[in-house]
């Protein structure tokens, strides 16, 4: 990428919270962030190490940070806790066992709720279910589910008995979920028979079954009855969660973990290679999540909490799971899509069960506008108090209507900036505090040290953009990829030599207030939806196919989408205009990765544009997929009577 990043976008209006949202805030003096901001960053131990009094430990930490051996970071050492009494056993003790937890609603209208008590006894019910079936403290047990209250309770089943959860998205493939679980070298799965979509059954078990063709170690798998649709079995492997779970009873003490042991794998992309599995551990992971949903969703008794994320992504896990239960909130929790039956579904969902807090992403958004604001008016939304966004940066248009149509131009936006990576929120407006700005992610969250530098590593003046990095650990960061510690330090902290910073892959710029504008990824990801996609993965999987000699994937700017794939290929035998040929190349992606891959668009080409030494030109590849002018040097093109062929050929 050039060395910095042009910024187009101009932004002037300015939203400050209400005298009414900021009097009753958790945090709403900008006197009172300073300070605390400024010892997060002077004095991590005395921070953190107050924060992290506010949770139940089961035996006290000895040390808050130890970074000498840097990367690897150890937080909160000597201490021992468990993440799932953190999230429900604490306030069942505490008084608040009748609480509402989860009030979820399945697509076809079914209905569930359970309290904190209820929740508890499922949890023990579940975890004993699991080490009836031999899985034990430190074994990695792949989940693969829709979302319905069992997907919470089996991630928190797997903390509590020590377990190290590998949630894998339900959209994802039979192939993608078997290299996760190789990967991980997982022993067990979690799955349901089916789940709801746009009123169809995903057939997850079916997935399941042909993922473990190829997964001899795994010797479990269990599977939630939700939509009755018929399944194969295996009856030594498979076991039907409701008889097992009569054969055991509700009571598991919660396993006493070390504070640096696993919590969980969630696997993401990158720019290069297979997914990593990213490793993040209990103790630090647990205070950024609580702290950051505490004062970001400025969280309190009596909310209702949505997020629309899924478990499978680190949104679902930090801000439906532990983040949110570990401050004891209730929740709406919600199985299908946004447009089942009507497009009115989420607004429905927020008006019967008085939503207060809702967090969803940009591409939601921009569907729901296309859908029409008369789906969003039919709504009483006047409970709504605050908004969030995530997931890719939030282009001005969107936030506004988002502000108005859904806000009624009196909530606060909260726009968070962060990763899988990063476990929890880093950068994002505290909602009583910072007078927000349609696409500015703000403020750098407690204990962030974010900086933007150029390549060299030198920090950038005011609007200058440049890359995004954080310049010290922080609790909730990664510990590492899993089986590869070389890449984990290669990838996120050697961008810059002789400095020990994490490099996020993010461009950004800051402004003149100090508030960070993020502009998107600098690396070889795509962003579809919010889903992070590596070109590389999706040319793997093109070129996997016997009919494609070399591919190059990019992504185009989609209205809906945020990014779109765009894939040139060329194929064995010629170009044909054979629309079957393309089809059957979006279907392998399709079967390879899952249908969140499937390119928008593949143009067949006899030869890619390649620089003399061979690399494939993507930046020109971007301009073409894009309909832009190229106005690069063309010189180093090795062949260039392949861009007539490259413009002109449309799938
Ligand atoms: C992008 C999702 C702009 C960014 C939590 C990041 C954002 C990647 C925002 C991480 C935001 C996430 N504004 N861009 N508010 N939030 N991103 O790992 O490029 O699925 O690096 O984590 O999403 O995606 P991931």
């Amino acid at each position: 990428m050039s060395e910095q990043i042009d910024n187009v976008l101009h932004e002037n209006r300015a939203f400050p919270p209400s005298k009414d949202f900021q009097s009753q805030a958790r945090l709403n003096s900008f006197e009172q962030y300073q300070r605390m901001y400024a010892e997060s960053l002077q004095d991590p131990e005395a921070f953190w190490g107050r924060v992290a009094q506010e949770l139940p430990w089961i035996r006290p930490f000895d040390q808050v940070l130890d970074w000498s051996d840097a990367p690897f970071a150890s937080w909160f050492q000597g201490g021992q806790l468990n993440a799932s009494a953190i999230c429900l056993d604490q306030h069942v003790a505490n008084g608040r066992g009748d609480k509402l937890a989860i009030r979820w609603e399945g697509e076809p209208g079914d209905r569930r709720d359970f309290t904190y008590r209820e929740l508890l006894e499922e949890v023990g019910r579940f975890a004993n279910v699991l080490k009836a079936r031999g899985v034990q403290r430190g074994d990695r047990v792949a989940i693969y589910m829709p979302m319905i209250p069992e997907l919470t309770m089996a991630v928190l089943a797997c903390a509590r008995i020590g377990a190290v959860h590998s949630v894998v998205f339900g959209g994802f493939s039979a192939q993608a979920l078997a290299d996760r679980i190789h990967d991980g070298d997982c022993c067990a799965v979690i799955t349901s028979d089916g789940g709801w979509r746009r009123g169809k059954v995903l057939p997850l078990k079916q997935e399941v079954d042909t993922a473990l063709a190829t997964c001899k170690g795994v010797h479990t798998q269990l599977v939630i009855r939700r939509c009755g649709n018929e399944v194969a079995w295996d009856e030594k492997r498979d076991v039907w969660y409701h008889e097992a779970a009569e054969q055991v009873g509700s009571d598991c003490p919660p396993e006493a973990m070390e504070s640096e042991d696993l919590l969980f794998l969630l696997y993401t992309s990158g720019s290069t290679g297979k997914p990593k599995g990213i490793m993040h551990s209990t103790g630090g992971y647990m205070v950024g999540a609580y702290l950051s949903a505490r004062y970001i969703f400025d969280l309190r008794e009596d909310d209702v909490y949505w997020c629309t994320a899924d478990v499978g992504w680190i949104t679902g896990h930090s801000y439906i799971v532990y983040g949110p239960m570990a401050n004891g909130v209730t929740q709406v929790m919600y199985e299908g899509a946004p447009n089942a039956p009507a497009e009115n579904r989420f607004w429905d969902i927020c008006e019967r069960h008085g939503v207060t807090v809702f967090y969803t992403a940009p591409t939601a958004i921009r569907a729901f506008m296309k859908w029409g604001d008369q789906h969003v008016k039919r709504h009483d939304l006047s409970k709504l108090r605050l908004l969030g966004s995530v997931g890719e940066p939030i282009n001005p248009e969107a936030w506004m209507w988002y502000r108005k149509l859904v806000g009624g131009d009196r909530c606060p936006i909260v726009d968070t900036w962060w990763q899988t990576e990063t476990g929890g929120i880093m950068i994002s407006p505290l909602p009583g505090i910072t007078a927000t700005h349609p696409g500015c992610a703000s403020l750098p969250f407690f204990g962030v040290d974010a900086a933007i530098l150029d390549l060299q590593g030198n920090e950038l003046g005011p609007d200058q953009g440049g890359l995004l990095a954080l310049q010290k650990p922080w609790p909730s960061m990664l510990r590492g990829i899993w089986g590869d510690a070389k890449r984990y330090r290669d990838t996120y902290w050697s961008k810059w030599p002789g400095k020990m910073v994490y490099f996020a892959g993010d461009g950004a710029r800051r402004d003149p207030d100090g508030l960070f504008w993020i502009l998107g990824r600098v690396d070889d990801v795509i962003n579809v939806s919010g889903h992070r996609l590596s070109t590389m993965e999706v040319e793997s999987a093109l070129v996997s196919h016997p009919g494609v000699v070399e591919a190059a994937v990019v992504g185009r700017p989609d209205e809906l989408t945020g990014e779109a794939i765009v894939a040139f290929v060329i194929p064995q035998g010629g170009v044909t205009d054979d629309p079957l040929v393309i089809q059957a190349l979006s279907d392998h992606v399709v079967h390879e990765i899952g249908k969140l891959a499937r390119p928008a668009e593949i143009r067949l080409t006899e030869a890619l544009p390649k620089t003399r030494s061979g690399k494939i030109m993507r930046r020109l590849l971007r301009d073409i997929a894009s309909g832009r002018e190229q106005v690069q040097d063309l010189s180093t093109i090795e062949n260039p009577a392949v861009l007539d062929q490259l413009r002109g050929k449309k799938a």
